[in-house]
């Protein structure tokens, strides 16, 4: 049986909703003879890990945007452990689930896993994150990540005021970026570098650890411990006898490791300000930090439209229809250019933080304390 698109679905259950609110006293029963798909079957759900409140919030708009299309969910993360995601996913294709939405903790891994979907049938999605080296993906759902850097490399440049800068008055920062087996990672740190290298060339811009390439500057697992003792070896090296201007931070989680070491090494007290440290994901306890001051900026994805691009997609794929793309062009995952739909991310600075975040009614004006 055919089972309805979610646009249909959620007018469905909308109906119904209202149809019982009408009657009453009309029972659940009701509710689902009338609404719901016969044997909708379930969606495997694998995400990274959850100590990061980003990916927590992408798997419960899933689960709630698929269950309004009647769907269930088996949602499994993975604590940043690669071969528990490998074998979540195993697992996932053992109990036959009808479709895979992933998003990778190591991009390469999960070859064989796909290889087993593909025989079985199911279709895959990767989730803001691509998969690599397998033919087996079907789709690709995410931000436009060189954006994201693009945008990161600009907030950083006007914080640290870069257009005045000069050879012989530079500005000086430190690099970070995130996973390296994060395809996104390298998209971010290009992004970020096509704004900063013109003035890294022209000298106004100094790294005085000299570390500029994206490997050296990568940290394993996006874990702020990690990034936050780079940071401290730099502050107790390189760094130790200049003053920073700023550190391009690829995400939230690093952004607070880093201001925790820089303020552990007298920045942010008796005249010595806090460098300008950007971020990603709107994550709550860096937005308070943007509000107040500490981080400058982050970037805003919000991850309610995540989800829902893809849930249509799986939705789509399971009844035999098209899913909506717009881009078929960059993402070559090694195999195959994977179709791909692209959302647009949003700097958020304190500037902005009140209209978009807030206005937008991604948190609640009470969140920020
Ligand atoms: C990336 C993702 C970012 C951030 C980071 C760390 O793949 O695109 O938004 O969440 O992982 O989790």
């Amino acid at each position: 049986m055919r089972r309805p698109s979610l646009r249909a679905a959620a007018a469905t259950a909308a109906v119904s909703a209202m149809a019982l609110t009408l009657a009453g006293c009309a029972s659940g029963q009701a509710q689902v003879a009338s609404g719901s798909p016969t044997d909708p079957g379930t969606i495997g759900l694998a995400l990274p890990t959850t100590e990061s409140a980003r990916w927590i919030s992408d798997g419960q708009n899933m689960v709630k945007q698929f269950q309004v299309l009647g769907y269930k969910t088996d949602l499994e993360y993975a604590q940043n452990d690669v071969q528990k995601q490998v074998g979540q996913v195993g697992a996932m294709i053992q109990h036959h689930v009808r479709a895979l939405v992933i998003g990778s903790i190591d991009g390469t891994a999960l070859k064989a896993d796909l290889a087993q979907a593909k025989a079985a049938g199911i279709p895959v999605i990767a989730y803001d994150r691509l998969i690599r080296g397998s033919g087996d993906v079907d789709y690709y759902a995410t931000f436009d990540n060189f954006k994201v850097g693009v945008l990161q490399g600009t907030a950083l440049a006007d914080a640290i005021g870069l257009k005045s800068a000069t050879k012989a008055a530079p500005k000086r920062i430190e690099l970070f970026a995130g996973s390296a087996d994060d395809n996104n990672a390298t998209f971010f740190f290009n992004g970020a570098m096509s704004v900063l290298k013109p003035y890294l060339d022209s000298g106004a811009l100094v790294v005085p650890s000299g570390q500029m390439e994206f490997l050296p500057v990568t940290t394993k697992a996006w874990d702020g411990k990690v990034a936050g003792a780079r940071m401290e070896t730099l502050l107790a090296g390189p760094d130790a006898a200049v003053t920073l201007d700023g550190v391009l931070s690829p995400y939230d989680g690093i952004s607070r490791a880093i201001l925790t070491s820089l303020q552990a090494h007298g920045y942010g007290k008796g005249g010595k300000a806090l460098p300008a440290v950007t971020g990603q994901d709107a994550e709550l306890d860096s937005v308070k930090l943007v509000n107040t001051g500490g981080q400058s900026s982050t970037i805003y994805k919000d991850t309610r439209e995540l989800a829902k691009v893809a849930v249509e997609m799986t939705d789509k794929l399971l009844n035999g229809e098209k899913p909506d793309i717009n881009d078929t062009k960059t993402y070559d995952n090694g195999v195959k250019v994977v179709p791909t739909f692209l959302l647009q991310p949003v700097l958020v600075t304190k500037a902005n933080l009140q209209t978009v975040l807030i206005g937008g009614g991604y948190y609640k004006a009470s969140d920020l304390g």
